[in-house]
């Protein structure tokens, strides 16, 4: 299976990382996760990569991952995915955004997603996992090689925990599991910062000292007999 072809845009005041993702780098459909802010830069992104957009997947709701959702839904009639935990947030969103920040329109989730979902989007393989703890209904979506984690983990650092329903035993909980399921080489692409793997997070993040100590190494692809994605 090929890897796809991921690309960045960090978007808005608080430099969320927005990704265009297609099955590969010559394929003409793509999905974009987390259309923070910058609509028209991110729609001319994407023509200029020469691809349509079909889907619209959303991690989480907090205000710097959703700002151009509506918008970028308008202009390309792509489905927004959502998760089912946080649709009321998408729908209502200025009730949610701090001072200083937006406006941002709201937008009816067309579809809602809990983890545990197998999704096939732009020809791209997804499996939805739910991974709370930054926020309560926040997903994580694995693409063969790798992960579009929202802010679950950085490098470096984790998401905070201080935000409503946020929560740091139920964030490791969520780290965990993502290192216990996924081989070290698995391409960590966050919601701020550079890109890293769950290897280097695993062995390096300073977050992670106690969770180092007791969770399960995945194998690595190449000795791996199960999942290699
Ligand atoms: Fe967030």
């Amino acid at each position: 299976m090929s890897t796809p072809d991921v690309r960045s845009f960090t978007v808005g005041p608080v430099q969320e990382n927005c990704y265009i993702v297609r099955a590969d780098g010559a394929s003409e459909r793509a999905l974009i996760v987390d259309p923070g802010d910058e609509p028209e830069r991110l729609l001319e992104a994407a023509q200029a990569l020469g691809v349509t957009l079909e889907a619209i997947l959303l991690t989480h709701t907090h205000f710097d991952h959703l700002g151009a959702v509506a918008p970028v839904a308008r202009a390309t009639g792509a489905p927004v995915y959502c998760p089912k935990l946080e649709r009321g947030v998408l729908a209502d969103v200025m009730r949610w955004v701090p001072p200083g920040f937006g406006p941002f329109e709201s937008y009816e989730a067309d579809h809602t997603l809990t983890g545990g979902e197998h999704l096939t989007l732009a020809g791209i393989d997804i499996e939805v996992l739910f991974t709370p703890g930054h926020s309560p209904g926040h997903l994580t979506y694995a693409i063969p090689g790798g992960l579009l984690s929202g802010d679950v983990l950085f490098q470096g650092s984790v998401g905070r925990v201080d935000l409503p329903g946020g929560d740091w035993p139920t964030l490791e909980r969520s780290i965990a599991s993502l290192i216990a399921s996924f081989p070290p080489e698995t391409v960590v692409y966050p919601g701020h910062m550079g890109v890293t793997t769950l290897g280097r997070e695993r062995d390096t993040n300073p977050f992670l000292t106690e969770l180092r100590a007791r969770v399960p190494v995945a194998p690595t692809a190449a000795d791996a007999s199960g999942r290699t994605n």
